[in-house]
């Protein structure tokens, strides 16, 4: 059911390391797609570095990011569907939570600097889950590295082979434009930010002697041998080696300057996977399927002072979802319905009626969500494979004002709802222990404490090496709980988590038994 709806939407997110590029290319997406005039109206949801101590700038940015959380567009008869993913690395948790919600990928890489830290590590999630990828090798208005030796370094560091689409003539202040290998023809370069058509002009193959005029002789016989090599070294490009995620085909062109956007954007809605199915611990769940299902993927604070909720962002994974109607919270095994759910066109949330698979709807909850939680219309079931990450940094939570013990419990019982780190609790006594993947969570964690709880806290450095779920024979945990007891906490679904305060005492438990597997993540659902 509902073929023509799902066939419509591709759902995708735009990936880089900071500063390459995805905040601009977003916004020429949106200005090609007529969904804003001006370039500048999307701004950055990136938190800078300077702005790491400074707790207005968080919300601020916060704000923004909850803004561009999803931005939905009419393309060429498609509705696109842009999931942002924010690029400071202590939110790499949620970046890696965005990218279960989508179908395909989008990679900027800077020409200059190629492949970073976080293009390898968001390229390894990619990996891990298929994603079909396509890249955009941004800044060819600059100075970059040599585009075979580019490719060369994507093949060698991402483990996935490349395929282009579009070849540069030239680099920085000589760039003429890109070759369009399918369609044997020129973009021409001209650096201007705002305008949104390209100068394309249509030649005979590299052979056609008004190269030579167009580009110039030396240019015109580097290109002819740069595409006899590809040519010889690529072959033609196979849509399904794309769509099983084994090729990534790469354009090259500058955001800034709107060049080369148009063609990724066609390519794009034309190759690019419709919503796929989804894998559950009960069995597959295929997109055209009758009964609505969807999963909750990323939860936000909701900014408006006078809303207190929260917004829970839902993935669609089949069948129909509609306002007023009652599905079931398989965790909680509980009726839920949403009289206000709403979608992300443009600039604007409106509340919508139906949604299908592949869209996202944004959900006011009051607490009843967790990432990862299934919705249903009464199978119980639950999606797999949302990652959850070995928290790296440890603090313990000190309550500064015993009057409001009360807010800070709700506090932080939210605000880990949110992703943002893990709990642990420690009985008797009722410690509690955070743990983040990076320092500025506990910044962000203080202020929101403070700012919408009214709790005031600290955060006091704990010599706690890795967190560990056990899993193994119970008498053997029971045992090993016994003799770690000062050591024992729980974490937020009551499962004893063991605190290792260093990988030497990590190592003799796990000598000391052999049975039991250490854990440093729970994920949240298995997969
Ligand atoms: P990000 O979201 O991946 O972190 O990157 P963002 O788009 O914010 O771009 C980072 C910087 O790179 C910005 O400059 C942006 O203008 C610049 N940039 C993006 N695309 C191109 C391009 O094609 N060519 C060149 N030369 N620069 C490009 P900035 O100075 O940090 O910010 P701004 O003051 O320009 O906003």
């Amino acid at each position: 059911m509902y073929e023509s709806e799902i066939s419509q939407r591709k759902t995708f997110a735009i990936i880089s390391h900071p500063d390459a590029g995805k905040t601009t290319l977003t916004e020429k997406f949106l200005l090609f797609g007529g969904q804003i005039q001006t370039a500048g109206a999307v701004k950055s949801n990136k938190i800078t570095k300077t702005a790491a101590s400074d707790f207005m700038e968080i919300e601020k940015q916060r704000g923004i990011s909850v803004a561009t959380s999803v931005m939905t567009f009419p393309y060429k008869g498609k509705w696109v569907n842009i999931l942002d993913t924010p690029g400071h690395k202590d939110f790499a948790e949620d970046t890696y939570r965005t990218l279960t919600a989508v179908d395909s990928v989008i990679l900027v890489i800077d020409c200059v600097k190629g492949v970073e830290d976080q293009t390898r590590r968001l390229m390894e999630v990619c990996r891990m889950r298929n994603t079909p990828v396509i890249v955009f090798i941004n800044k060819m208005d600059r100075d970059g590295k040599d585009p075979f030796d580019l490719l060369d370094e994507l093949e060698n560091e991402l483990n996935i082979q490349v395929h282009p689409l579009s070849w540069p003539i030239n680099g920085g202040r000589d760039f003429k434009g890109v070759y369009l290998l399918p369609s044997k023809s020129l973009n021409l370069f001209e650096s201007n930010k705002t305008k949104k058509t390209d100068d394309i002009v249509k030649v005979n193959g590299v052979e056609d002697e008004r190269l030579d005029q167009l580009i110039g002789d030396n240019n015109a016989k580097k290109l002819r041998e740069d595409v006899e090599l590809i040519d010889g070294v690529y072959g033609d490009i196979n849509k399904d080696d794309y769509l099983s995620a084994d090729v990534a085909p790469v354009f090259f062109g500058s955001a800034l300057n709107n060049f080369g956007i148009q063609e990724l954007l066609d390519t794009f809605v034309y190759i690019a996977p419709n919503p796929l199915s989804r894998h559950t611990d009960l069995r597959e769940v295929e997109p055209t399927e009758s009964k609505f299902t969807g999963f909750i993927f990323k939860i936000h604070a909701n900014l408006d002072p006078r809303h207190r909720d929260r917004i829970a962002f839902l993935r669609v994974c089949s069948g129909k979802f509609e306002r007023n109607k009652g599905y079931k919270h398989t965790r909680l095994e509980k009726q839920v319905k949403f009289s206000n759910p709403y979608t992300f066109l443009a600039d604007s949330k409106e509340v919508m009626e139906a949604a299908y698979a592949g869209d996202v709807v944004g959900l006011y909850d009051t607490g009843n969500f967790k990432i990862g939680d299934t919705l249903t219309e009464g199978e119980k079931m639950i999606f797999k494979g949302i990652p959850s990450f070995s928290p790296e940094i440890f603090r313990e939570l000190i309550n500064l004002d015993p009057m409001k013990s009360k807010q800070l419990e709700k506090g932080i019982q939210q605000l880990t709802d949110e992703g943002l780190a893990s709990l642990f609790t420690q009985e008797p006594g009722s410690r509690k222990f955070v743990g983040t993947v990076g320092e500025l969570q506990f910044e962000v964690l203080q202020y929101r404490l403070e700012n919408e709880y009214g709790a005031k806290c600290r955060f006091e450095p704990r010599a706690i090496h890795k967190a560990c779920w056990m899993i193994g024979p119970k008498d053997q945990i029971d045992d090993f709980m016994k003799y770690r007891q000062n050591n024992i906490a729980y974490d937020k679904d009551g499962k004893p988590v063991f605190l290792a305060e260093t990988a030497y005492i990590l190592r003799m438990a796990i000598d000391k038994y052999p049975d039991i597997a250490f854990n440093t993540t729970n994920e949240i659902q298995a997969g």
